[in-house]
């Protein structure tokens, strides 16, 4: 989660007994990746995520991802997978996103170790055409690899039905994105908190707003909010017009949540108090543990609702 999943969080992850990845997002440099890695201190293990057109425009971001040597190296975002190669060179296992049976196909045959099958319902940039489950299944099908399921994963009864359905493990977001070990600004952090499911939409209408180089392909799930609204559905007038991008440079800066964006999947209406990663991983764990479980004990015990 670029902007979000600093070392910190990626540290917070790790010592609850998951994989913490540093988010390396549209905006990643190589100078900013080595500030997120000092603050991630000594871990037993780690993971990067790049995005693969900001590794086209800034090369030398990969180059430091893969000098850091992390456990697990994310590009996601791109079809030419030849820095999967370089990854293992590094000694690092490389996944990436799909969003179908194609995608996951590609990547296994380009050598990719886990994939992560990313819903629509996620947060974030991604593409929108299967929800997770779907998607999950399609890609099950298809490859023998780890698959790692995302996208609207918020709660132990979603990653329970994820692992029920053979998912190696989850790849979670905006559960841990208002977590006090997040980058997550404070305004931002209010908003998740207040946010309902519904609250969601996936637009380009920040990434044009920015003129960033997001492929059109892959909108991102956000808040909803005034800017969204006023431009969802106006993209070509908003690229041509300088005072709506200097409002919402402004907005981003002040933190002006009827402006700025915030990324947030479907599962956000769940998340409401900001609480230590060990906190929502341990919860998340031991109820889905027991869910599962439930299937495993004697019937009367299916009656159960949690
Ligand atoms: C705040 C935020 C920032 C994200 N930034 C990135 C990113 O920079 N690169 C990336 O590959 N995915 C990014 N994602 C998507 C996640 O990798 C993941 O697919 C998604 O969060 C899973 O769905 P969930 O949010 O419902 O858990 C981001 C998601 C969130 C919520």
């Amino acid at each position: 989660m670029g902007g979000v999943a600093g070392g910190r969080l990626a540290a917070a992850v790790t010592a609850a007994g998951g994989l913490g990845m540093i988010g390396m997002g549209s905006t990643a440099t190589a100078t900013s990746l080595a500030a997120e890695l000092a603050a991630l201190g000594a871990v037993p293990r780690f993971g990067i995520g790049l995005v693969d057109w900001v590794v086209r425009d800034r090369p030398e971001l990969l180059e430091a991802a893969l000098a850091a040597r992390p456990t697990l190296l994310s590009v996601s975002f791109g079809a030419d997978l030849s820095w999967v190669q370089r990854a293992h060179r590094a000694g690092a296992l490389a996944a990436t996103q799909v969003y179908d049976a194609q995608d996951a196909r590609h990547a296994q045959d380009a050598g990719i170790d886990v994939l992560v099958a990313r819903g629509a319902e996620g947060g974030g940039h991604g593409e929108t055409r299967l929800a997770t489950l779907p998607l999950l299944d399609a890609v099950l099908d298809t490859v023998t690899m780890p698959v790692l399921a995302a996208g609207g994963i918020c709660s132990p009864r979603s990653l329970a039905a994820v692992l029920a359905a053979g998912a190696a493990g989850a790849w979670l977001g905006t559960c841990l994105s208002a977590c006090p070990e997040a980058l997550t600004g404070e305004s931002a952090r209010s908003a998740l908190l207040a946010a309902d499911g519904t609250d969601t939409i996936t637009t380009r209408v920040f990434d044009v707003g920015q003129q960033l180089n997001w492929p059109a392909r892959f909108p991102s799930r956000v808040l909803r909010n005034e800017f969204t609204g006023r431009w969802t559905g106006h993209e070509q007038t908003l690229a041509g017009d300088p005072e709506a991008a200097a409002e919402l440079a402004a907005g981003i800066v002040s933190g002006d949540q009827r402006i700025a964006p915030v990324d947030a999947g479907q599962g956000v209406g769940l998340l409401t108090a900001s609480r230590p990663v060990r906190e929502v991983l341990d919860e998340l764990c031991t109820g889905a543990q027991r869910l599962l479980q439930r299937w495993a004990d004697p019937p009367e015990d299916h009656t159960a609702r949690r």
